[in-house]
């Protein structure tokens, strides 16, 4: 009863240089670590792949970047990077140091890497070792790497963060018009990039022509020098959000970015955990922590292996839903540190047994759809995916990898 996997090549992320082509679930349990596992994930790079290519086609001519930040969403950035450095992509962007120096040591040479989360005090330094393009969010920084910049007389890149309506990071109005008042402020930087970001994207929002024509309006006072606004979402409001280059994340990944419309993006995961236990529960027990779920009558339950602490949101307790034996199944009672409970009173007896797995996201169980029933966004889901599952990469010969 357990569900087939995506064909294809094959490896562990505990030894990724083990490609085979080996192409089912039930054969990737074959290996030890795989058959003790309580879940597996898989991750098929080929479709990573395909979507960064879809997205690149439909951002030309503008450039199409990789937001590969927060562990490529969960996914692993040592592999995914890779794979996207050899489907073509030349521009990476992490939000932190420390991810845009782990991603210097997988990615090939020609490429850039842009970290977003901003110039940290005396980082200096460790951004031009690891040739890191900071993204510069107040004059403070922009100030800081000049400086830098002079000393070591050379101009180095900086893209600048523009707020255009988030107030979050980014030059706020005050600190634009200094800028655009004092275009010395940049002598010894070459400016990589005007950067702004989008709070709407996924919407039919106001705020989107509003930020369009403020990020317009900011670039026509400032120096020339390409410019970046739209994320993945922002790529389906029209060619005017396209500017230079494009940075989606959470579509490359499978994330619906057209929420409401059919998904024109490939199911990248899926995530398939193991049955430990079948029972027979009858009216008036109940399942589970808190004795939230009270059994109507006579029935069956699965106890699977995955909890809250593989990332698998609470919020799913009573309301998230499984898909086993060409069903889908309803998750009741309360989701525990390690476990689930599944009724599965509907299916016929011995459709699922002990050591089957059920199938918790995949082409049954979408992201958004997983991400909808828990009150959340495919964004977290993937970022929560959890370390105990064990890793099973695919597609990655398509790649070249
Ligand atoms: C500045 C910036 N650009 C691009 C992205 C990618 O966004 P998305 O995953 O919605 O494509 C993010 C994600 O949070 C971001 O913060």
């Amino acid at each position: 009863m357990a569900p087939s996997a995506p064909s294809g090549s094959i490896s562990t992320a505990s030894s990724p240089s083990s490609a085979t082509s080996t192409s089912t679930t039930a054969a990737v349990a074959s290996t030890s670590e795989a058959a003790r596992a309580g879940a597996i994930l898989t991750i098929d790079l080929a479709a990573i792949a395909a979507n960064w290519r879809t997205l690149r086609d439909r951002a030309g001519p503008a450039a199409c970047a990789a937001v590969v930040k927060a562990d490529a969403y969960g996914l692993g950035a040592a592999r995914v990077a890779p794979a996207l450095a050899v489907a073509g992509c030349r521009s990476f962007v992490v939000a932190t140091l420390d991810e845009a120096i782990a991603l210097r040591g997988v990615l090939p040479e020609g490429t850039e890497v842009i970290c977003l989360g901003g110039l940290p005090a005396d980082s200096e330094g460790e951004f031009q070792r690891h040739a890191v393009t900071p993204v510069l969010n107040h004059l403070g920084e922009v100030e800081r790497w000049r400086v830098f910049a002079r000393w070591r007389g050379t101009p180095y890149p900086a893209v600048i963060h523009i707020d255009t309506g988030m107030n979050r990071l980014g030059l706020g109005p005050d600190e634009l018009d200094r800028l655009a008042t004092e275009p010395d402020r940049l002598d010894g930087l070459t400016v990589r990039l005007w950067m702004s970001h989008l709070a709407c994207a996924e919407a039919d929002s106001p705020m989107n022509a509003a930020q369009l024509a403020a990020f317009r309006a900011a670039l026509a006072r400032l120096p020339a020098a390409p410019a970046s606004l739209a994320n993945s979402s922002g790529l389906f409001l029209g060619s005017d959000y396209r500017f230079d280059l494009a940075r989606p994340g959470c579509a490359l990944y499978g994330v619906n970015p057209t929420p409401g419309r059919p998904n024109p993006m490939s199911g990248v995961i899926r995530l398939d955990a193991r049955v430990l236990q079948v029972r027979n529960v009858d009216s008036p027990m109940t399942v589970g922590y808190g004795a939230t779920h009270r059994v109507a009558g006579s029935g069956k339950v699965a106890t699977v292996a995955v909890g809250y602490a593989d990332g698998y949101a609470r919020t799913l307790s009573g309301r998230g839903h499984v898909h086993v034996g060409g069903a889908a199944a309803p998750v009741v009672g309360r989701i525990s540190m390690d476990l689930i409970t599944v009724d599965i009173s509907h299916l016929p007896d011995g459709a699922v047994v002990p050591n089957a797995f059920v199938e918790l996201i995949g082409p049954s169980r979408p992201v958004d759809t997983v991400a909808e029933e828990g009150g959340t966004i495919g964004y977290e889901i993937l970022t929560a995916l959890g370390r105990r599952y064990h890793r099973v990469y695919t597609g990655g010969a398509a790649e070249g990898l």
